[in-house]
């Protein structure tokens, strides 16, 4: 039959292209791996880095970089490295050559600056029930931007939350400012600034900061200079107002009694 011969006569070229268009050699069925795959890093910081590669026998391999690395140990496979003082994001490469074919493996280190300082400020720290006040919150030299949130809570309740754009590669402050209207109970709470350092699409942790609580002085407003002047001026009227009339009638009063006498004079 000849579908039973299928197999050599049907499948058996193209299998036969197949195998010659992706694997030639032995050498080009490899893989490069660097582990970890995600590096975030405090500057100045060092990390192990971990090259390896699936072809057996390698005939070089490591790790390119302009930062200043250690190899710290190695098998055949694989070459741990120790890369240190790390001031900025670069990019660092893993290589291994397997039978003349060189594979590389690119990996991305960012550098990232805490939030060491959350600087919190009430403007003006009095206020009047009514008028505004602002809650600005500022973070010197945190980076990167993009993964910052800084969220202004009265007591426990969040007024606002602000992301922040993507910046340039040098570190710069971030400042989240709101403003509002001065009630009773703002008095009676405590104002805080919570920077938040989301790192982990980067391949790190959370890192979280709180400022200084800070209390707003609120108070009844007093009249203004306006009103004040109003009032004296109102004042005064009604009292000429009202001291006139008391004069009209003792007055009027003492006349009378005058021509009452007169004629109790006559009468007598
Ligand atoms: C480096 O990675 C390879 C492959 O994953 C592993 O076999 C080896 O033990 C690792 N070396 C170290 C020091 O972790
Ligand atoms: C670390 O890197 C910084 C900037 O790249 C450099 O000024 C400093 O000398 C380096 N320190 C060491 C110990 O290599
Ligand atoms: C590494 O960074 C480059 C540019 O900065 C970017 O295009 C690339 O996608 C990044 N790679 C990874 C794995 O994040
Ligand atoms: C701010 O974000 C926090 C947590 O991410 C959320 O609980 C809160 O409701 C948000 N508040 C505002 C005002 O957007
Ligand atoms: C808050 O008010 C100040 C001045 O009253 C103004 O400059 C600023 O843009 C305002 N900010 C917001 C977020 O509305
Ligand atoms: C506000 O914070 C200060 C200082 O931490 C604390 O002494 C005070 O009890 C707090 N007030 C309120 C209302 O939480």
């Amino acid at each position: 039959m000849p579908l039973e011969m299928s197999p050599f006569g049907c499948w058996g070229l193209p299998a036969a292209l197949l195998a010659l268009f992706c694997c030639p050699g032995s050498g080009e069925g490899f893989e490069v791996h660097m582990y970890p795959e995600q590096l975030v890093v405090e500057p100045g910081g060092s990390k192990l880095i971990n090259c390896s590669t699936s072809c057996a026998q390698p005939q070089t391999g490591g790790l390119e970089t302009a930062l200043t690395k250690t190899l710290l140990e190695s098998g055949a496979q694989w070459k741990q490295y120790l890369v240190s003082n790390i001031s900025q994001d670069t990019v660092i490469h893993c290589y291994f050559t397997c039978f003349g074919n060189q594979k590389l493996k690119s990996l991305n280190i960012s550098v990232f600056y805490p939030p060491k300082q959350v600087l919190l400020k009430l403007q003006p720290a009095w206020v009047a029930v009514g008028r505004s006040f602002t809650v600005e919150c500022h973070v010197p030299a945190v980076k990167p931007l993009e993964s910052l949130t800084l969220t202004l809570l009265r007591g426990q309740e969040a007024l606002c939350n602000k992301t922040f754009a993507r910046g340039d590669s040098g570190t710069r402050g971030a400042t989240a400012t709101h403003n509002s209207t001065a009630h009773r109970e703002d008095g009676h709470h405590n104002f805080s600034c919570h920077a938040r350092l989301d790192l982990r699409s980067l391949g790190g942790g959370i890192v979280h900061r709180v400022s200084e609580p800070q209390m707003l002085k609120v108070y009844e407003p007093r009249p203004d200079n306006q009103m004040v002047v109003i009032i004296s001026v109102v004042s005064v009227l009604l009292f000429l107002f009202v001291t006139s009339i008391l004069l009209c009638f003792v007055l009027g009063q003492h006349w009378r009694q005058r021509r009452m006498g007169a004629y109790g004079v006559q009468d007598a």
